[in-house]
């Protein structure tokens, strides 16, 4: 039996998307990847939100059986509210993912998780053969964390010692993530807390010693990942 009115058919995660046009020509690169089906890991935020539309437009046009397997509620809702189909990592494996990224450097080294769900999307990608990463140029640095902090998604009672822990890698700054329509802090969806850290400087091993504090669930730091990165 189907819900009838429902608050998710009416759903709009953002009025201003930055950089719309760059991010929809990068959605439009992606729809043009998928075929009959393929089962797609989808990261999160504004362009993968773009990006489902596309697909959601390919869907219509041919009748495919495409899958996704969303990283967050707010990419799970938006394909309930599209009518695509999802499954998930206990049921298959992607085929191929798709991303956005808030910086990418010349080695495709990048950070993520403005949107906090850099834990599911690391998952993903981890589970892929492929992997595309849909950026707009605003997004490519010559030194990554130039314009964000590494996001830290962390178990709630770790957070003082990993703050310790983080200060003595060298972090000069880190602040508690704090949410918008809430009061105190954002709390991740799998219920832990998220320290944004800034280093002035990133270097090849900063994400696995981040990873072997205790109480970090995930970082947003992505090096030396195999993904190919679409730039519009
Ligand atoms: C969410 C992410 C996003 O992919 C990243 O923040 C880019 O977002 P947008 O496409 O809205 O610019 O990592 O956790």
């Amino acid at each position: 039996m189907d819900w009838g009115e429902n608050l998710i058919e009416g759903l709009k995660w953002s009025d201003n998307i930055i950089n719309r046009e760059g991010k929809e020509r990068v959605a439009e690169m992606i729809a043009a990847k998928a075929s009959d089906g393929d089962v797609i890991g989808a990261g999160s935020g504004s362009t993968v939100y773009l990006a489902l539309y596309a697909i959601a437009k390919k869907i219509k046009e041919t009748d495919w059986a495409i899958q996704i397997i969303p990283s967050s509620l707010e990419i799970s809702m938006t394909c309930i509210q599209l009518g695509i189909p999802q499954t998930t990592l206990l049921n298959k494996k992607p085929d191929w993912t798709f991303d956005g990224a808030d910086e990418v450097d010349s080695n495709n080294n990048m950070i993520k998780g403005r949107g906090g769900a850099m834990f599911k999307e690391k998952l993903l990608i981890c589970n892929s053969k492929k992997t595309y990463i849909l950026i707009d140029k605003s997004k490519l640095v010559s030194n990554l964390g130039q314009n964000f902090p590494i996001p830290v998604e962390i178990f709630p009672s770790s957070l003082l010692y990993v703050e310790n822990e983080l200060r003595n890698m060298g972090a000069t700054e880190i602040n508690l993530r704090l949410a918008k329509g809430k009061d105190g802090a954002i709390i991740t969806e799998n219920g832990n807390l998220i320290l944004d850290a800034r280093f002035t400087s990133i270097d090849n091993i900063l994400e696995s010693r981040i990873k072997s504090i205790t109480g970090v669930i995930e970082s947003g730091l992505f090096i030396g990942y195999d993904v190919e990165v679409l730039v519009s």
